[in-house]
This record gives structure tokens, C-alpha cells and sequence, in this order.
């Protein structure tokens, strides 16, 4: 069986409690939009794929709606609030307004037409979701074999924070790489880092690699340079939240320092997102808005203060990663780019599968 963070059909939206993981398997109902933006602000649901998909799916499962267009504009800025960050909430949020607003604007338009119009949007957001991580997995695990193995050697892979089949609609951006490594026979080992201070990779990326059988071994983030240096890594592959034109990259927390330290071993470093999670728009990372987490996160163990009272906290969810820093590639669903190529190769791709 896949493990499903999403589970979906006309009517009826179910998540998989992630806060509950590795200890529980909890299906939670999402019944409204209102729902959705509880369950993605306490964490339950994560990843920036997995909750544009539920955001987007919580309009196709709400109560009767009255001014449709404008139910879907406003609810939808109301879930891009709780995790700013992540950018693939703020474009599917503009693709279904937009989708809504069309339909709105046919002279025979019913409401049914436009709501049936919304759900048929999602439900396509979802299966290309999956499409693009089967692609970006495959494209990926060629990529990474052609440069760091082309004698057909196995390779070990270092990952961070979790973006396998949890965080995603299935398969994953990065992990689904280390999956189809996995698949052709070519990894030798994986390693995690535990994910300081909110431990996706301790309880979410581990759980995921022992569940697929593959050779996995979970670090602290701390240990990431000793790995490189002496474990064998060949390369280094994260996700992302938010990709700007130049190759800039919000991602989780370390993510920042993890591309440092394989530049000093020169070990190539690779993030892989879907092109939805490029924003073009932005020339620079400093537009990037990075969400804050609770200082608590720093400064309680399971909710006992091991910290001083009066200490400063500064605890931003995710980095920036220079995009000189990003050496191997950005894996996507239409390609491998280096950085100062992402932009044309988007464009010239996007435009060209528009016609225009
Ligand atoms: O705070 P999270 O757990 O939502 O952060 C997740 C990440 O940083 C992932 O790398 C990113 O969202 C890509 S998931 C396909």
C-alpha cells in the first residue's frame, strides 16, 4: 500500500494527522475551508504541495456556495495567510480564482457550473501533482547517475526535512528521487537529517524510508559535514517552497548551510519542485515572505522549558539558498536546470505547451 497524506473523492476530504506519525495512522475529515486552514496551520498537514492541494480540495467539499467567484478569492487568500512561504498555495490559489472567474463570465452560467468547474480544477491540480512527481523523480535519478555515477556505480544520497508521499499528492519532489534511485537498483544509502527544530525528517522522512525499504540512516543536522566527509555522499537533493527567477530557494531551515558544506566537499546539491513552485515574478529571495515559528519550538522539549527564561528566540521556518550554491540542479517536472537557466527554460517550455 502507498502511503496517502490526501485522501480524496467527490464530497469527501480526508488528511492524514501527521502529528500523530510515526506512533498513529489518523484519517482526519476536512469538511470546509475554514477546516483546512486549521489542520494546515497546526502542522497536521505539511508540505507546500500536499497544502496547496488540500486548500484547494476544501472549496470542493464546502457548504453551498452563494458568490461563488468571489467565495473562492477571498477563501483562498485566507489559506495562502497560513503558510506564506510556500508559493504553490498562492499559485493554485490564482489558477482556481481564475478558472472561477471564467466560467463566471459565460452568458449561460449557472452556480452548479462554476462550482462544477472548481472541483474539475482541483481534481486536475491533484493528478498532475502526482504526474509531475513521477517525472521529476525519473528525470532526477538520470541526472544525479549521469554526473556522480556514470561508471553505473551506486550512489548515497543526503536529504533534508521531509518531501516524500507526505508532503506531496504521492511519491514526493526529492524523496521521489531517492525512490526511483531506489527502483533502478542504484542507491546504496540515504541519510536523513533529523530536521531541527519541528523533526519532519525524524518523523516523517524516516517513517517514509523505512515504509519503502530503503537503506536509510537518520542523523542530526549538526552532522552533516562529518557525513560528507567521511559516509561517501554523492550528492546532496531537497526540496523547495519558493524558487525565484534567478534559482534563489526558501526551503526548511539548514537548508542554507547544508549547500555550504557540499560546495566545500564538492558534492553536487539539487532541489527538486515542481515548476509550480518557481515564481518568476520575483527577481530576488528578498520578496520571499519566511514564516515565523513559535518560539516554544526552541525552547521546550515535548512541552516541558529547558531554555532560560528571558532568552531572545529567532525562529524562522525556512532559509534562503543562494543560487550559486545549487550546484548539481533544479530537478523539475519539464527538465534539470542549472539555476541561471530556469527562467528561459520555464518560459520557453511553458509558452510553447500554451502555443503562444
Ligand atoms: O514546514 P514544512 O514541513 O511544510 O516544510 C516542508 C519543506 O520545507 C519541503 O522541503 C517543501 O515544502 C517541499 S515538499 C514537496
Amino acid at each position: 500500500m502507498t502511503l496517502e497524506a490526501i485522501r480524496y473523492s467527490r464530497g469527501s476530504l480526508q488528511i492524514l494527522d501527521q502529528l500523530l506519525l510515526p506512533q498513529q495512522s489518523h484519517y482526519e475529515a476536512v469538511g470546509s475551508v475554514r477546516q483546512a486552514w486549521e489542520v494546515i496551520h497546526a502542522m497536521k498537514v505539511r508540505g507546500t504541495l500536499a497544502i496547496s492541494l488540500v486548500g484547494c480540495l476544501s472549496l470542493a467539499v464546502g457548504p453551498g456556495l452563494a458568490a461563488l467567484v468571489a467565495f473562492v478569492r477571498d477563501k483562498l487568500s485566507f489559506l495562502v495567510t497560513t503558510r506564506p512561504t510556500a508559493v504553490n498555495m498562492a499559485h493554485a490559489a490564482h489558477d482556481l480564482a481564475d478558472a472561477a472567474a471564467q466560467e463566471a463570465e459565460r452568458e449561460d452560467d449557472t452556480e452548479e457550473a462554476v462550482r462544477e468547474r472548481v472541483i474539475r480544477c482541483t481534481e486536475d491540480m491533484l493528478e498532475k501533482d502526482l504526474r509531475d512527481n513521477w517525472s521529476i523523480g525519473d528525470l532526477g535519478a538520470r541526472h544525479l547517475l549521469d554526473w556522480v555515477a556514470p561508471n553505473g556505480s551506486k550512489v548515497t544520497v543526503l536529504t533534508h526535512c521531509n518531501t516524500g508521499a507526505l508532503a506531496t499528492a504521492g511519491y514526493g519532489t526529492a524523496l521521489g528521487v531517492i525512490q526511483s534511485l531506489h527502483s533502478l537498483g542504484r542507491l546504496e544509502h540515504a541519510f536523513c537529517t533529523k530536521t531541527r527544530p519541528y523533526n519532519q525528517g525524524a518523523l516523517l522522512t524516516a517513517f517514509e524510508l523505512v515504509y519503502e525499504q530503503i537503506p536509510a540512516t537518520l542523523i542530526a543536522d549538526g552532522l552533516v559535514a562529518a557525513a560528507m566527509a567521511h559516509r561517501g555522499v554523492s550528492a546532496v537533493i531537497v526540496g523547495a517552497d519558493h524558487v525565484v527567477a534567478k534559482g534563489d530557494t526558501a526551503n526548511k531551515v539548514g537548508t542554507y548551510q547544508l549547500a555550504i558544506v557540499a560546495k566545500h566537499h564538492g558534492i553536487p546539491f539539487y532541489l527538486a519542485a515542481p515548476s509550480s513552485s518557481c515564481d518568476l515574478r520575483l527577481e530576488t529571495s528578498k520578496e520571499i515572505i519566511i514564516e515565523e515559528h513559535p518560539s516554544q519550538e526552541l525552547t521546550d522539549v515535548n512541552g516541558v522549558r529547558i531554555a532560560v527564561p528571558r532568552i531572545g528566540v529567532w525562529n524562522p521556518a525556512f532559509d534562503v539558498t543562494p543560487h550559486d550554491l545549487i550546484t548539481g540542479g533544479i530537478i523539475t517536472e519539464l527538465g534539470v536546470f542549472a539555476p541561471e537557466e530556469l527562467r528561459a527554460a520555464l518560459t520557453t517550455t511553458i509558452s510553447s505547451k500554451d502555443g503562444t
